[in-house]
């Protein structure tokens, strides 16, 4: 490619595919260069969240919640189905031909929007002292092209952690790839980590028919959620047939053998225990992508947890180079990773077409963290131990699910909402949720929290009846001690 461009985005997940598309739009000539191959050798658009993360798990998080509730739930609506039966194969491929159409959606958004899609891996190599542009190398098997480029934006995403003592095959011990693609049930299941993809891909095989035992480092788990709600969680979790979670482990060795893998580790009082199971996921965090990215070179240095350091509007110290996404600061959600993109086109736009326009960095504040696990974990805003931390005064309120018509009549009746808000102005700060469909209901509370709500001004809103929202509602009015229903 001879001519420079205005934009050149490293990475086409959510974080550089939409950047790339808001570029375009804004009038910006506008490069994606992405790594992401199918196995069958072709480009691939979306990254991880669409090739190997919240797509896939969340339609293997559907599929496997049909089948559960056939054969487990569906009898108290006085239905009864004899013989059903998984065909995991059958499962997979669906899940694979979702992300197929998704990814093949995203080339056709870069066609109707003139972004060029160039497939290989970027590597920012210099800039230029004659016209202030960046040379970035692109090297796919025995090609490799240099793209000039005025702007860059960095959205080269995370990689799986490793543990140190079990190598990922994908056949015994997995990664979150390796979870995704499984051919058949495995009876005894292991999982190290209780994060969100550890408890997410357990309980998909878990509701399949494994033995799904997890073992966490950490005393408790979901640490960055509210305790109560955490609690909560653990309570739920822990009565589940064919779930066990074991907290406060410290791994000694895993082995694999031909047949399955032993984990040996030391319990939270220190004795030593062993696990044996059929496959074991591997699910202990993310780092940051970037490998081989030529940043040492350009003098552009990595934090201490290999982030790339950026200010509020995801610049960094380089000029006129961005980055965006699971690679800088911030939680590793493909909806900040996204706005991130919005917000850095707006901005590069705002420099290049339109000196006026005010750009905003994204408000961490108000981005909403879900985990889609039965019954569902959302919140979004600050939970009661940052407040207590951070020596804020404030007021709670709380409805559970289970005085809740349309939960009861969906047999999905556990779980709570709290509303947490400013003991003085009732100025929202939290809201909390484990419940059905909770994963839709923070929309609401992201609304309000944006629009600086009280908890008053949710409580005197109208919601539907009967409707989960209910929950929501009742709990504002309780932080006002006016709840109707308890
Ligand atoms: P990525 O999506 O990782 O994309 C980076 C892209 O850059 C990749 O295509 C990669 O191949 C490419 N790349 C890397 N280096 C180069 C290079 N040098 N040159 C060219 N291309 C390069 N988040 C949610 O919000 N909701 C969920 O439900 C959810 N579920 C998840 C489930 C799982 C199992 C996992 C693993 C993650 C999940 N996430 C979820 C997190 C989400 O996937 C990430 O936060 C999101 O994908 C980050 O987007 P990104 O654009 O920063 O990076
Ligand atoms: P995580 O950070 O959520 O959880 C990792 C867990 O592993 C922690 O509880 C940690 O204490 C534990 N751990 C670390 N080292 C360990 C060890 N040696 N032995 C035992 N336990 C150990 O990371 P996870 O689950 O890998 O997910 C990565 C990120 O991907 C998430 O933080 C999230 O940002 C994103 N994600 C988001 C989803 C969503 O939005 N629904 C779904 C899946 C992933």
């Amino acid at each position: 490619m001879s001519d420079t461009v205005d934009v050149a985005v490293i990475g086409g997940g959510p974080g550089g595919y939409v950047a790339a598309i808001r570029c375009a739009q804004l009038g910006l000539n506008t490069v994606c260069i992405d790594a992401w191959k199918n196995a069958r050798g072709r480009a691939s658009l979306g990254g991880t969240c669409l090739n190997v993360g919240c797509i896939p798990s969340k339609t293997l998080l559907e599929s496997s919640e049909y089948y559960f509730q056939v054969k487990h739930k569906i009898s108290v609506h006085g239905i009864q189905v004899e013989g059903a039966t998984v065909d995991v194969p059958a499962m997979i491929a669906r899940k694979d031909k979702i992300v197929t159409t998704f990814t093949a959606g995203i080339a056709s958004l870069f066609k109707k929007n003139k972004v060029k899609s160039v497939l290989g891996t970027g590597r920012l190599l210099k800039r230029s002292d004659t016209d202030d542009t960046w040379c970035i190398e692109v090297k796919d098997d025995d090609n490799t092209q240099t793209i000039q480029a005025k702007y860059v934006i960095i959205a080269t995403g995370s990689v799986p952690r490793q543990l140190p003592m079990a190598d990922i095959d994908n056949e015994k011990i997995l990664d979150n790839t390796g979870a995704l693609a499984l051919s058949e049930t495995p009876g005894r299941l292991g999982v190290v980590g209780a994060g969100v993809i550890g408890l997410e891909m357990g309980c998909v095989w878990r509701r399949l028919g494994s033995e799904v035992t997890v073992l966490e480092a950490m005393p408790d788990f979901l640490m960055a959620a509210d305790e109560q709600i955490a609690k909560e969680a653990k309570k739920i979790f822990s009565k589940e047939p064919g779930l066990n979670i074991h907290t406060g482990i410290k791994i000694e060795s895993v082995k694999t053998s031909k047949k399955s893998v032993t984990v040996h580790y030391q319990d939270t009082d220190g004795n030593k225990q062993k696990l044996d199971v059929d496959k074991l996921i591997v699910a202990i965090g993310r780092m940051p992508n970037t490998t081989d990215l030529g940043l040492d070179e350009n003098g552009l240095e990595v934090d201490e947890r290999g982030f790339i350091d950026v200010d509020e509007f995801c610049q960094t110290r380089l000029a006129n180079v961005f980055a965006v996404g699971d690679v800088v600061r911030g939680p590793m959600l493909a909806h900040k990773a996204s706005e991130e993109g919005v917000a850095v086109a707006e901005a590069i736009a705002a420099r290049e077409k339109d000196r006026q326009h005010k750009t905003e960095p994204v408000n961490f504040n108000t981005i909403p963290w879900v985990i889609y696990t039965a019954p569902e974990i959302a919140w979004v805003g600050k939970n009661e131990q940052e407040l207590k931390k951070a020596g804020t005064a404030y007021k709670v309120g709380q409805f559970p699910f289970i005085a809740n018509g349309r939960a009861r009549a969906m047999n999905a009746a556990t779980g709570l909402i709290k509303v947490i808000a400013d003991a003085e102005t009732d100025r929202v700060l939290g809201i909390h949720m484990i419940g059905p469909h909770v994963s839709e209901l923070i929309s609401e509370a992201v609304m309000a929290m944006e629009f600086s709500a009280s908890s008053e001004d949710i409580a005197c809103i109208v919601h539907a009846h009967p409707s989960l929202s209910e929950v929501l509602h009742e709990a504002a009015l309780d932080a006002n001690n006016r709840a109707l229903h308890i």
